[in-house]
């Protein structure tokens, strides 16, 4: 009966899936779809496509789907990842669903699952971010539990070198470039620069509503307290189910001046397709940072409308995105770029 409800939902609501001008093009659009960042969304698309195509909610979908990444022990997201310049993991993540409500935490530490966490301040608060100590209380209160304050073997080593320098340069933040692609690649490359990235995923489920989310350590040896985008409402994630989602990896600090995923938001507003609104809010970093600045850091949005068309823009070559919307396709696509 579910099934059979799910198959009339399902074909009533194909539409021909758009990516436009991409290297695979698609004229099959249907929902459910889910979309997210990098070779890692390939893992957690498939947690996602498990609640879609059950006829699940996207909010329950992208939060299963990034947890999965959560989980993982790789150098960008969730207690696996590289630590802060003190050696500590400090993670920010965001969660927003069809209605306008969101939550977010920030600089949480030793809680193997802060979407989740932001998820309960989306629903049990009045509040929409909760940070530090303060977070990591409310998520013990709501059962959570608090991990050991310990590095992953990879980050203890990655921390080990950077330790030999000791250097912190925020702006060389370039991502997946010759050291690998996805967050598996090396944390660090050979040419001495750290990896970071972020999974941001968004989906929209059968009922046609939109949810998107966002999870990361940040940037490798931040400093201390140092906050990116990605649990900001509007910067690293934004949800309009009217329009379309949007959600960003890279350099935070340069998506936060521009307001980045609801800029992208806006602009498919105007009518704009998923991929010229991330390609015109890349222009915009551009323009707000300079073009020889911006050749020293990546910064990458994906995007999915109401229609169930996808696009993906980055600064930079190497960014790639992951698109489920079946059993059998859940694929890997290169984003374009401008530099
Ligand atoms: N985009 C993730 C960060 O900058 O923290």
């Amino acid at each position: 009966m579910q099934r059979r409800k799910f198959l009339q939902l399902s074909s009533l609501s194909v539409a021909g899936l758009s990516i436009k001008k991409n290297n695979l093009s698609f004229t099959e659009i249907r929902k459910p779809i889910v979309v997210a960042t990098w070779d890692a969304g390939i893992a957690a698309n498939k947690a996602a496509w498990n609640v879609l195509k059950n006829n699940g909610r996207a909010l329950d979908a992208v939060e299963q789907g990034v947890m999965v990444t959560e989980s993982s022990q790789n150098c960008c997201v969730g207690l696996g990842a590289n630590p802060d310049r003190d050696g500590f993991v400090t993670l920010d993540a965001s969660i927003m669903d069809e209605n306008f409500n969101c939550g977010s935490v920030a600089f949480l530490e030793r809680i193997k699952h802060p979407i989740s966490v932001a998820r309960k301040v989306m629903e049990k608060t009045p509040h929409v971010m909760l940070v530090g100590s303060g977070a990591q209380q409310f998520a013990v209160a709501e059962g959570f539990t608090l991990e050991e304050q310990k590095l992953s073997d990879d980050a203890k080593k990655s921390y080990e070198n950077w330790l030999k320098k000791n250097e912190y340069k925020p702006v060389i933040n370039i991502e997946r470039t010759e050291g690998g692609h996805g967050p598996f690649a090396p944390a660090q490359l050979e040419n001495g620069e750290w990896n970071h990235d972020t999974i941001g995923m968004i989906a929209l489920d059968v009922k046609g509503n939109l949810s998107g989310s966002c999870t990361t350590s940040g940037a490798g040896f931040k400093m201390r307290g140092r906050v990116g985008d990605s649990p900001i409402i509007g910067a690293g994630l934004f949800v309009d189910n009217e329009v379309g989602a949007a959600v960003a990896t890279g350099q935070g600090e340069d998506v936060i001046r521009i307001a980045g995923s609801h800029t992208v938001v806006e602009l498919m507003r105007q009518g704009l397709h998923p991929e010229d609104a991330c390609k015109k809010t890349v222009e915009r970093i551009i323009k707000a940072k300079g073009i020889e600045k911006c050749k020293q850091i990546q910064v990458c949005f994906i995007a999915l409308n109401k229609k169930g068309e996808v696009g993906a823009y980055a600064l930079q070559k190497g960014f790639n995105y992951s698109v489920c919307y079946a059993d059998d396709y859940n694929k890997l696509l290169d984003s374009k770029f401008l530099i």
